[in-house]
């Protein structure tokens, strides 16, 4: 496949490439010599060209390389996908495979509705494209938690589950089976890659969402501001009646707030380790597979939390198993911590390990093993989203 590809100057459609992943597949592919074109939304403010082209200057992508960068402005909830049907003609034509990274990735149920029309009625006309066509391979980026609501081995085959933490985790099972009875039908190859937690760059930091592992932090950071401006603007009542209180050196902010955390911890894998181990996919899997894109070694909470404490000035806080809290109240600050968490409260007590069977094997050929999610690591990512305003600032940027 992969010299076949060299040869026939393999053109790739890749969806989601204004978002963190899709972006990074992107860039990545288009530096590796493809032909890509991007399947973009406009926003109010930008086109889908220009949204597009923004992200591939934060990219750092040359002039010359982005020649072999196109741009058609379409959207899974479209019928047709893209705007006129000579448009999709023309892509049914040129279409060798596709990478299907878009996806709604919220966690809340409010969305549910949004969420199954993208994940689920957006991939079938994307399906349906690959079907009318010429596409020869379909990849497709799922997440490791379609394992659902479950402990322990989660191996590298289709999840038979039928429990989930959110619609999000629930669609994104059912869009796999999907991808898998459609491209089989119509004699597709099919890859599906499950990444776990993706955080920022482990070298420099950079990253373009702020969810999953930002979130606790943030919230975290949040709640030491509002105590040290009561502290500092009003003689910090509210911050003695909840116990907190600076260290005598003035720069340590005494917050006690146990988080809830079962099991070995958080999979988290590094969005350059992503990147490079979806290339090594993409460019050995010559026959239908399941691969699993996680670190193998889960960071427990309570090393975030010690994370967390030393980089911004904080002592007293602390992961608990539920055993350990034996039911006592939450405080105050507690409970707003996990109202902040809420959605990602099943993935602090995560239990599921993941299967690197088929995957392992492929890294291991291509010389990559996922980085630590070391204290340095841990710092450099964290003083970027701090810079960015937490994507407040990069974020609108596409
Ligand atoms: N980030 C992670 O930690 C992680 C972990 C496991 C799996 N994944 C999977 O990786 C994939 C990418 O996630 P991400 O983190 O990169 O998310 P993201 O940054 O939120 O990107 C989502 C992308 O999907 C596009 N999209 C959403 N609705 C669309 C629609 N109706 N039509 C066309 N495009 C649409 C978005 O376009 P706009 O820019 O126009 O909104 C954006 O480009 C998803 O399939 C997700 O399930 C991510």
């Amino acid at each position: 496949m992969e010299r076949n590809r060299r040869e026939r100057n393999s053109r790739l459609l890749i969806t989601g490439g204004t978002g963190f992943l899709g972006s990074h597949i992107a860039a990545r592919l288009l530096q590796d010599g493809f032909e890509i074109t991007l399947l973009a939304r406009p926003s109010p403010e930008a086109t889908a060209e220009q949204r597009v082209q923004r992200i591939m200057d934060w990219h750092d992508i040359p002039a010359d390389t982005r020649r072999r960068l196109h741009v058609v402005q379409g959207d899974l909830c479209h019928p047709g996908l893209v705007p006129d049907a000579a448009t999709r003609c023309r892509l049914l034509a040129e279409v060798d495979e596709i990478i299907h990274c878009a996806s709604e990735t919220s966690f809340v149920e409010r969305k549910r509705v949004q969420i199954e029309e993208v994940n689920l009625r957006g991939l079938e006309r994307l399906l349906d494209f690959a079907a009318s066509g010429r596409c020869a391979a379909f990849h497709y980026v799922s997440t490791a938690f379609v394992a659902g609501r479950r402990d322990g081995f989660c191996a590298e085959i289709l999840s038979t589950a039928r429990e989930f933490h959110n619609a999000y985790e629930e669609t994104k099972c059912l869009a796999e089976r999907l991808v898998w009875e459609c491209c089989r039908r119509e004699g597709i190859l099919t890859v599906i890659c499950r990444p776990s937690i993706v955080y920022g760059h482990s070298r420099t930091g950079r990253s373009l969402l702020f969810n999953a592992i930002y979130h606790p932090v943030r919230a975290a950071v949040f709640l030491r501001d509002v105590f040290l401006r009561d502290i500092r603007e009003n003689r910090g009542e509210r911050a003695r009646a909840a116990g907190v209180g600076l260290d005598p050196g003035g720069t340590i902010l005494h917050m006690p707030l146990r988080i809830q955390a079962e099991g070995p911890g958080i999979d988290l894998v590094p969005v350059d380790f992503f990147a490079d181990a979806f290339a090594a996919i993409f460019a050995t899997a010559l026959e239908d597979g399941i691969f699993h894109l996680v670190n193998g070694r889960p960071t427990h909470v309570g090393e975030i939390a010690a994370f967390t404490a030393r980089m911004f000035g904080l002592r007293g806080i602390e992961a608990m198993s539920a055993a350990d809290l034996d039911g006592s109240p939450r405080s105050a600050i507690e409970a707003a911590f996990e109202q902040m968490v809420d959605v990602y409260r099943p993935y602090m007590s995560d239990r599921r390990i993941f299967a690197r069977e088929k995957s392992g094997p492929i890294f291991a050929r291509a010389g990559l093993e996922c980085p630590s999610f070391t204290f340095e690591v841990f710092q450099r990512c964290m003083s970027y989203a701090v810079d960015v305003g937490w994507g407040k600032t990069s974020g609108q940027r596409w």
